[in-house]
């Protein structure tokens, strides 16, 4: 196509709906065309980046700061598993707090809270782990993780940002009120 005819064809007007006397060229079609492309792609970009940040962590689920609850919700004694912030908060009998990752530290399988047994029991290959989160037997290869737990005006916060491994339950891990 020579250049004469193609710059013919550009310039025609479209034979679109427009109001009288206006017209749309092929050129000023393909301007509209590319500026709306580019209009979407920074809206799509946007919306990544937004997807992006919020999958980091949102306020009170795991990777953040997780409000438990008031300290007497929590008998003495007791496991209260927290499903989404991945963690058992334990009450000792003495009344100290102990925050423990759900999660298998051989292999990372959602270990379960078996009260008949007074155990943890990680259901991949059968290791168990005691209240405090010390292991029984292996494979596993060291206690269950723990987070941090504060106690802010008589409420458990468990940060949920940082996991601690341990050698073995001491009584220092343990927050009281
Ligand atoms: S994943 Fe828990 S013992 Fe293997």
């Amino acid at each position: 196509m020579c250049e004469n005819h193609r710059q013919d064809r550009l310039d025609k007007p479209l034979h679109t709906e427009l109001p009288e006397g206006h017209t749309l060229s092929r050129r000023d079609f393909m301007k509209v065309g590319i500026g709306a492309l580019g209009a979407l792609a920074v809206l799509e970009l946007g919306g990544v980046s937004l997807m992006f940040l919020q999958s980091r962590s949102q306020e009170g689920e795991f990777g953040d700061t997780i409000t438990a609850g008031p300290v007497d919700n929590f008998p003495a004694g007791s496991v209260t598993e927290f499903t989404d912030g991945r963690f058992f908060l334990l009450r000792a009998p003495d009344g100290g707090f102990l925050a423990l990752h759900n999660r298998c530290p051989h292999l990372g399988c959602t270990v379960t809270w078996e009260p008949h047994l007074d155990r943890f029991l990680c259901p991949c290959h059968a290791s168990t782990f005691d209240f405090y989160g010390n292991f029984d037997n292996p494979p596993v290869p060291r206690p269950l993780d723990a987070f941090s737990v504060r106690i802010q005006d008589g409420v458990v916060l468990v940060d949920t940002f940082e996991l601690r491994r341990r050698e073995n339950f001491a009584p220092e891990q343990l927050t009281y009120a």
